[in-house]
Parts: structure tokens; sequence; C-alpha cells
């Protein structure tokens, strides 16, 4: 049976998308969110965010418990990123920087996990992902609301330095940039541009950390086992399809602007978080980067 025949398609119509100049609000940041809640939710737990199960709602749990059918790894890699980032933001604060800005945040909830006095938090987005988060936070108590500053962007279509700026962020102080989930949902272009920003344009004492995806699996390489494909499938009928991959993101950092840089793989991190290692996990498209322009606060 061919690949294209295999793939069982999924209903993803959901009646209460919010749309905002012809974007809707992004269902894969639904989705993320139900695996960061489930993998908080799990026994021995990697991560710990008690917001993202009712954030994500029934239809995020549905979406993650459809996506396991073809990649039952998810809900362990979806913990080992949360922890790793969360990991590098508490190492930075505790280096003194005092601004985190999460690019791409979805339903991200470090702002309120991660609050420390004095540290300004920033979340950017589509303003339709943005609406979609204020009112699935309204629905409940004890979110502390005005815990990030909500910095409505299209990486593809705005200045996100200028919004930032105007948003209250000091560029000549060092960031903690978080890019989760985000680079290879963006035209390659778009992603090398803000790349290139991001290491030219704020205090060289800033921070990345952003997870990739590698060509593989951007391309839909014949390659890939037909879970990877299948998996692959259900994101671009959620109407966000995964566009950029990286193999080796040495060049691409160098060219951007970026000197210090480390990589770090899926089975890097399960063997770091969880002492363990198993070949049959077969999640070997995604890893974690870490950079920065100076070696101030590169974190190793
Ligand atoms: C898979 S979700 C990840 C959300 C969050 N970072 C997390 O890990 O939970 C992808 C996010 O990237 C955002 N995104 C995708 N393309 C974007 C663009 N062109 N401009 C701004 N945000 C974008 C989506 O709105 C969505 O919130």
């Amino acid at each position: 049976m061919s690949r294209a025949t295999r793939r069982t398609p999924v209903s993803i119509a959901s009646a209460d998308t919010e749309v905002t100049e012809g974007r809707t609000a992004s269902r894969t940041a639904i989705m993320v969110a139900a695996y960061r809640g489930r993998a908080s939710a799990a026994a021995d737990a990697i991560c710990s965010d008690p917001w993202a199960l009712r954030l994500a709602g029934p239809e995020g749990e549905a979406l993650s418990h459809r996506w396991d059918e073809h990649s039952p790894s998810m809900v362990l890699w979806m913990g080992l990123r949360t922890r790793y980032i969360d990991d590098c933001v508490i190492r930075a604060l505790d280096r003194g920087i005092r601004q985190v800005v999460i690019l791409g945040a979805g339903l991200d909830t470090r702002a309120a996990r991660l609050a420390r006095e004095g540290v300004a938090f920033f979340e950017v987005d589509q303003p339709a992902s943005q609406a979609d988060k204020r009112e699935r936070l309204s629905r409940f108590d004890g979110y502390p609301l005005n815990a990030a500053t909500f910095v409505p962007c299209d990486f593809e279509r705005d200045d996100f330095v200028e919004l930032l700026e105007t948003a209250g962020l000091d560029r000549d102080a060092p960031t903690c940039f978080v890019w989760e989930g985000v680079i290879y949902y963006l035209a390659e272009e778009a992603a090398r541009s803000t790349l290139h920003r991001l290491a030219s344009e704020f205090d060289p004492g800033s921070l990345l950390v952003f997870d990739y995806l590698n060509t593989n699996m951007a391309r839909s390489s014949p390659r890939l086992r037909d879970e990877d494909l299948e998996m692959k499938g259900i994101v671009e009928e959620l109407g966000e399809p995964m566009r950029f991959g990286i193999d080796d993101p040495t060049p691409l950092m160098a060219e951007c602007g970026y000197r210090f840089i480390r990589t770090v793989s899926f089975d890097e991190l399960a063997l770091q978080y969880t002492g363990t290692y198993a070949r049959k996990r077969f999640f070997r498209f995604q890893s974690m980067a870490l950079a920065s322009e100076s070696q101030d606060n590169a974190l190793w």
C-alpha cells in the first residue's frame, strides 16, 4: 500500500477557531499544550506545567491522542523539550538576565511558571493565536494574566524587533529568547531573517534556545518511515505544514551572526533526564540548539 493511501485523514474543523486578518489561531499550539500537560501528569514527570492540559482543552487532548498513533514518543519529547528550555531560562535568570522573549508563544505558560521579581516576559505570536490564548485563560482562575506582555506579530510580515521595542523591551540589555516549536513552520527566508536579526539587533549577551527538525522530515523524504510521514500529514491537515529543516545548524547560525552554539539530540536529552536510551523510540528528527553571539551568557 502506498504512503499516500495509508494516511488516514483527520477532521480538524473547529467551529470556534479564532480568525484574525485571514489567519486562524494555531491548532498545533493546542496540541503541543496537551502533550506538555500529559507529560506533566506522567508518573515520573520530567516537566511541570499545571495549566497546560486545561489550556489545551478536549480538542487539544484529542489531537494529541490522534498523533500518538504515529508517534508514541511524542509525550516524552514534549516533556524533554519543555524541561530543557525551562532549565535554560532558569540558568539565564540565575546569571542576571532580566528579559525573556517567547517567540511563537502559543499556550506557553513560562511567564507564570518561571516568574521572578524584576524579570519581564514578552510573548510574541500571531494576533489570532494570542486572542485565542486570552480567551482560554479567561475561562479559569488562578493564572496571572499580567505575567507577560503580549506582542502580536507575524514573523513573515511584521517587524518583530520594532514591535518588541515598542512593547518595552530594552535592546541594550541581555535577553533570553525562547523559540520553541516554531522555526520549522516558517518559510526558510523568514527563519533566516529572524535568526539574523536576533543575532545582530539585540545585546550580544543575549541567548537563544530553539528546537529544529531535520531536512528529511521537513522535505518528506522517501527515507522516512510511514509513521513519520503520517504524523507530518496530520500537522499539514491542521493548516500548519512543517516547511524548514536543518541538519547541521552551524553554517546557518554562523551566517546569521552567532558564534557560540551547542546542539543536543532527542536521545541525549532522554538519557540526561530519564537515564534511559531506547533504540525503538524512533524520534530522531528533532533536536535543540542553544546560541549566543558572545560567551557572556552562553550557559556552557
Ligand atoms: C507548535 S506551536 C508552538 C507553541 C509554543 N511555542 C509551544 O511550544 O507550546 C507554533 C506556534 O508558532 C506560531 N507561529 C507560526 N508561524 C508564525 C508566524 N509566521 N508568526 C508568528 N507566530 C507564528 C503559532 O501561532 C503557534 O503559536
